[in-house]
């Protein structure tokens, strides 16, 4: 299986992110699980993270808190979209398993140090804080890192958070940056892939049929989140988004893409955290990651649907 750390700011979406890789153990070892404050602050995040690891029946998982701010701006959260609580649609127990006491950063550059070099893979679902922070702090760690799956950015499709920034890249534009320029291999999954990934009722209502506590814990997420959606994007379900993180490591084949430059906006107060991507190749900038442009949603809902089922 491909080793990796999930860095997460949970989320009903992370959620099922999380959920689909520990579902999917032939495919995926969690190595650990750092979370980033995003939609809601660090405190909930690290906690969602760890409710999340036992829905799953996985309270071995080890969960790491990171940075509980972006690293040159005040936080931005969303509670319109998850809910106060970033977990709202079902009730949950307090988690029981313990938090680790290392900070998430110094275990991403611990593991990098210690894995053999370029074996392990990034998974970022959220602002990418935790990660470029770890960058500046180890340099030595860039040029292991395997690969980075990410879900942010958008173009074709606008943004989410302002007219042209998608949350996570706008939550913290430097570490997008950093990591942009890094030299890893980036895999992005941007809104104009995820607004294809839709919770229609009737796959909703498959993963509620499966019938045991985590998957119908996810169907109730799933119904809760971006519930507002219905009339924005036109159909009777909102898009999901950092699922499609884990489920190109399990599945490359349900997403397609291009190699393309892709830049962020650091300065401009009105496209600030804007992800500039050359989908047509129109500079000589070089390409710094494949950016997805189309994915089989029904295929991508149906290994949800069975990964879930394992839990
Ligand atoms: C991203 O923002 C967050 O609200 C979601 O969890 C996802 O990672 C979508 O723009
Ligand atoms: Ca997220």
């Amino acid at each position: 299986p491909r080793k990796i750390i999930i860095d997460t700011d949970p989320g009903q979406d992370d959620a099922a992110a999380i959920m689909l890789a520990l579902g999917s153990a032939e495919e995926i070892e969690v190595l650990g699980i750092t979370a980033v404050a995003g939609n809601v602050p660090l405190a909930r995040t690290e906690r969602n993270a760890r409710i999340v690891c036992e829905l799953s029946g996985r309270p071995d998982i080890r969960v790491f808190a990171g940075c509980d701010k972006p690293m040159r701006r005040p936080l931005v959260t969303a509670e319109h979209v998850h809910g106060s609580t970033g977990l709202d649609g079902t009730e949950l127990d307090e988690p029981t398993m313990p938090l680790q006491k290392q900070h998430a950063v110094d275990f991403i550059i611990e593991t990098l140090r210690t894995e053999p070099e370029k074996t392990v893979t990034l998974c970022t679902l959220g602002a990418l804080t935790n990660v470029a922070t770890a960058f500046e702090k180890a340099p030595d760690i860039v040029d292991r890192v395997q690969e980075i799956v990410m879900m942010g950015g958008g173009y074709f499709e606008g943004g989410n958070i302002t007219p042209s920034a998608e949350f996570n890249i706008y939550v913290d534009p430097e570490a997008a940056d950093i990591v942009f320029r890094s030299g890893i291999p980036i895999v992005m999954m941007p809104l104009d892939v995820t607004h294809q990934l839709l919770c229609l009722k009737e796959r909703v209502d498959r993963i509620d049929a499966i019938g045991r506590p985590a998957a119908k814990a996810m169907a109730a997420m799933l119904r809760f989140y971006e519930r507002f959606d219905v009339e924005k994007y036109g159909s009777d379900g909102g898009p999901l988004h950092d699922p499609a993180v884990t489920a190109y490591l399990i599945r490359p084949e349900l997403f397609s893409g291009r190699h393309c430059n892709v830049e962020i906006e650091t300065q401009s107060p009105l496209t600030l955290g804007a992800t500039v991507i050359d989908w047509w190749r129109v500079t000589d900038r070089k390409p710094n990651a494949l950016v997805i442009g189309k994915a089989d949603a029904d295929g991508f809902f149906a290994l949800l649907t069975e990964r879930l089922a394992r839990l």
